[in-house]
């Protein structure tokens, strides 16, 4: 296999991925989320390595759910336990697992720029598991996966992402991709927390929630800088999606929200498993979709 191909199976974003490439990667995912054998061993004898320079939950236990159901040998890196303490860099700590063979890196990491530069170093397959601000593309294929399942297709859709823009991956993700597929993206933000260099338009809240897909965002606290958010009830006030607006969005529509959750900040606590959230389906569509991630960079 030449470097070209190798790098060609990693997913460092959803920027520069073709519509076409994207779509095989939603069909491949409704096939792993329709076959009934729980494990397969479809990528027997891979190693993957799930190296996490920054917290997570989901994106985390997906990929290894993922990796599992398709028979490969599962390694966990947590920066926390690791020679990273010591002071070893990202790319040492990333060549050190290379060099022990592992035939797939899952990343995600709190600089933004740097997956590219190892992408350029490292030989076997990189998957971008969210990097800083810029991208989390497995989150918005699982998201526009969705979207596709709620409503057929994605094509004409309306998409109102509202929340901290600025800090979120997610909305960039998303953004990129929804846009090939001819779905019309809004934003809703405060003014502090919009990322005016994006190409879309911001629009009110009662804008927003008249959307079909109405997505909220986690305010990022800990990548502000003080002061950013004055207080928590404020939000909710004026960008928060409250029970009462809710109740305004259409009987079509549904709620997503990648999580981890505010409750009762950008979201109340009632919406989160309301009849129109999909937040705990967009869950459970990750283990699919990352299948279809982890098997095109290994076969
Ligand atoms: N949505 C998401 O990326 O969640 P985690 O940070 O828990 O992985």
């Amino acid at each position: 296999m030449t470097i070209t191909k190798l790098k060609q199976r990693s997913l460092l974003g959803l920027k520069d991925l073709s519509k076409e490439e994207i779509e095989s990667i939603l069909d491949r995912a409704a096939y792993w989320e329709n076959h009934p054998v729980k494990v397969q061993s479809t990528v027997q004898g891979k190693f993957a390595a799930n190296m996490f320079f920054e917290n997570s939950t989901r994106t985390r236990f997906s990929f290894e759910v993922a990796e599992k159901r398709l028979g490969a040998e599962v390694l966990n890196f947590s920066s926390a336990v690791s020679s990273v303490q010591k002071g070893e860099s990202i790319y040492d700590t990333v060549r050190t697992l290379e060099s022990m063979g592992i035939d797939v890196g899952v990343i995600r990491l709190k600089p933004i720029g740097v997956l590219a530069e190892l992408a350029e170093k490292i030989q076997v397959p990189l998957i971008n598991a969210g990097d800083g601000n810029n991208e989390h593309p497995t989150q918005a294929l699982l998201d526009m996966y969705t979207m596709r399942k709620q409503f057929g297709e994605l094509k004409g859709l309306t998409v109102a992402i509202v929340g901290d823009v600025l800090h979120s991956r997610v909305a960039r993700s998303n953004l990129w991709a929804l846009r090939k597929f001819g779905v019309n993206v809004k934003f809703c933000s405060p003014p502090n927390m919009q990322a005016l260099e994006l190409d879309v338009p911001y629009v009110s809240m009662e804008e927003a929630l008249q959307a079909d897909v109405v997505m909220m965002l986690r305010v990022q606290l800990e990548r502000h800088e003080s002061g950013m958010l004055s207080s928590a009830e404020g939000y909710r006030e004026h960008y928060g999606l409250t029970a009462e607006r809710a109740a305004t969005i259409a009987s079509h529509a549904i709620i997503m929200h990648p999580a981890p959750i505010n409750r009762n900040v950008e979201i109340d606590d009632e919406l989160v498993e309301h009849p129109q959230s999909r937040i705990f389906t967009q869950m459970a569509n990750g283990v699919p979709v990352r299948m279809a991630v982890i098997e095109r960079a290994l076969s």
